[in-house]
């Protein structure tokens, strides 16, 4: 029996242009030195309203209905987005570990390889380090893991409890890792 689980959803979208995307992240940051939060190095972006994002707004919301189906989400309720930015994490550069302010987070990446840091997700049990650590379990698995990573890959979209404590690892190679976060708030739906 598994009685929490944390709902993760990964998909690649479809029919995003993506070189718009990364024109857009570069200009942006041509002409505006961004915000500093969790990023070490790095740009990120201000919050951004911008139409060049509406078909990925549009991609993002068919899935956020998916993932709101799977928690259960009452129908009187909506979702919608409180923030959205764009990130340019260069080599070397990371995030530390963190979590969002509302419902449902994600990210989605415009450019990057599976080598330019992964998205780390902590397991959010606060005591696993006094005895659920690696060295007492064979292999990880979803019972015992201490963090799950993923791969980046251009196209991918990723969301997540916007509670979940997570990080960006490295970015090792010399090119940019350019990824779009957004979160989200839930409300009762307005008749
Ligand atoms: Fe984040």
């Amino acid at each position: 029996m598994n009685i929490f689980s944390i709902p993760i959803h990964m998909c690649e979208l479809q029919e995003i242009d993506n070189n718009s995307l990364v024109s857009y992240a570069y200009s942006l940051r041509d002409n505006n030195t961004g915000r500093t939060l969790s990023n070490k190095g790095g740009w990120q972006s201000d919050i951004l309203n911008d139409n060049i994002l509406n078909m990925l707004l549009i991609k993002i919301l068919t899935n956020i209905s998916y993932y709101a189906n799977l928690l259960d989400v009452k129908k009187d309720k909506t979702i919608s987005f409180t923030n959205t930015w764009l990130n340019i994490n260069g080599q070397n550069d990371y995030n530390i570990n963190h979590v969002h302010d509302g419902f449902i987070s994600g990210v989605y990446y415009p450019q990057t390889s599976p080598d330019m840091g992964c998205l780390r997700l902590e397991n959010h049990n606060n005591l696993k380090s006094i005895s659920w650590h690696g060295n007492n379990f064979n292999n990880y698995n979803t019972h015992n893991a201490e963090n799950f990573l993923v791969s980046p890959k251009t196209g991918l979209l990723v969301l997540f409890p916007s509670w979940l404590e997570h990080g960006v690892e490295p970015n090792s190679v010399n090119e940019d890792r350019i990824s779009f976060s957004f979160n989200t708030r839930i409300e009762n739906a307005v008749s």
